[in-house]
């Protein structure tokens, strides 16, 4: 693997972050020639039996496709081997009939990040790094603080002092990270991240090429599932669109090496106050950063530091960017709740979009779709409640009762009307 500039292709060092000649963003080229797909396939398929933890990790059993690290020193918490659920109630609330849930918030801290993660953390200490930092909304200040702490590295994490959800700094601080609360959102603490010299601390947000390594291999845990068998549309939610980076790098490169025979479709859906990615897909032109402004705080983000590689990704994968309404994102979470899976509000967008794309016909209704969820429900348990407390169509309500007989009668009740139905 070599690592080049995403914009002019001149040739970086290992450790460098941003490119010399134009400031651009680094990625990793795969040297295809290297890798027979029948043998790779073979190899899968016995990592399958084995249980060493770098074969049950959903990123390091595709190793031979990831920048070269010492095996010997894998910092890895078994991420990344995430399930793929039939979504009934979504796709008929979405008025679609083959949709499923790519559940990343059924990773080790509860999100996507965890893919990323292990790489950029493996190569922070592999590199001698003691100290980590990044910009977070929470789930990438969770997911780093984890993988510092097994890496006997520091984490160090800028985060927004208001908006963003308690539970996850909480699980932040447990992991022992330094939480630093700035008095700004996250692209001010994206931009003083930055700002910070890589030679000194490790810099893992997503403009890191060995996250976007690591995240590139969900696509490859997605295709498979599905027995290499491509969905026609891939939908997911974009911030700060690395994770679009990942998902297109990765489908383009299961594609040049055979493993695939088409692209999936992307689908990239933000939150109405924080789309300024989808404002530039329609409009064409450069990035004009929005004052960002959501209650899925996850992607309450207005200068997406990813969007030319996203952007990339989402013209060769012959796909789409689209803005939903907090409304819209707030309602589809509850309902991808009802099919007995969940999310945190930033992941539902996904099935939001899925239902404004099939309004819009852009997908179809007998289109394979699978939908992207980000994050675990109890990232934010705050914002489910208050849905539920609030007049809203899927709102469910707590029954409180006074005493043990109504307690009793009411369940007699349900049992009831339930043997009748
Ligand atoms: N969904 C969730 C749950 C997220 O936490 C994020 C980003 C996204 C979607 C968007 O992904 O930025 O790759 O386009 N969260 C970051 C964080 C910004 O700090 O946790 P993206």
């Amino acid at each position: 693997m070599t690592l080049l500039c995403s914009e002019c292709a001149t040739p970086a060092p290992d450790d460098a972050l941003f490119c010399a000649a134009c400031g651009g963003l680094l990625m990793f080229e795969l040297q295809r020639d290297r890798i027979d797909a029948g043998a790779l396939r073979a190899l899968l398929r016995a990592r399958r039996g084995s249980n060493e933890h770098r074969d049950r990790s959903g990123v390091w059993r595709y190793r031979e496709l990831l920048p070269a690290l010492d095996p010997e020193r894998i910092v890895t918490l078994r991420e990344n081997d995430v399930p793929l659920y039939p979504a009934r109630t979504g796709a008929a609330y979405a008025g679609a009939q083959t949709v499923s849930y790519l559940h990343l918030g059924m990773n080790p801290t509860g999100s996507f990040k965890d893919a990323g993660m292990t790489v950029a953390l493996t190569h922070a200490a592999q590199t001698g790094a003691r100290v980590a930092v990044c910009a977070s909304t929470g789930n990438t200040a969770a997911s780093m603080a984890a993988y510092a702490a097994r890496a006997g590295v520091h984490a160090v994490v800028l985060v927004p002092s208001t908006g963003i959800s308690e539970s996850k700094v909480a699980q932040t601080l447990d992991y022992g990270a330094t939480v630093l609360g700035i008095d700004g959102d996250f692209d001010a603490a994206l931009a003083t991240v930055r700002s910070l010299d890589p030679r000194r601390v490790a810099i893992v947000n997503s403009v890191n090429p060995y996250r976007i390594e690591g995240q590139k291999t969900t696509a490859f845990v997605l295709l498979e599932q599905r027995a290499w068998r491509v969905p026609d549309w891939l939908v997911l939610p974009g911030g700060n669109l690395g994770n679009t980076s990942a998902f297109g790098k990765g489908f383009r490169e299961a594609f040049a090496l055979g493993l695939i025979d088409r692209l999936p479709r992307i689908a990239v859906i933000q939150a109405a106050g924080a789309a300024p990615f989808a404002r530039l897909f329609a409009a064409g032109g450069e990035m004009i950063p929005v004052k960002a402004q959501t209650t899925a705080t996850a992607i309450k983000i207005g200068a997406p530091a990813s969007w030319k590689k996203a952007l990339r990704e989402v013209r060769a994968a012959a796909g789409t960017v689209i803005a939903v309404d907090d409304g819209a994102i707030a309602d589809a979470r509850a309902v991808i709740g009802r099919d007995g899976i969940g999310c945190e509000p930033a992941s539902a967008a996904s099935l939001a979009g899925l239902k404004a794309l099939v309004e819009a016909g852009t997908i179809a209704r007998d289109d394979d779709v699978v939908l992207v969820l980000t994050g675990h429900v109890l990232k934010d348990t705050a914002y489910a409640a208050a849905y539920h407390a609030a007049p809203a169509p899927f709102a469910n309500r707590i029954v409180h009762t006074r005493d043990q007989a109504e307690l009793l009668a009411r369940i007699d009740d349900l049992a009831t009307a339930r043997a009748g139905a």
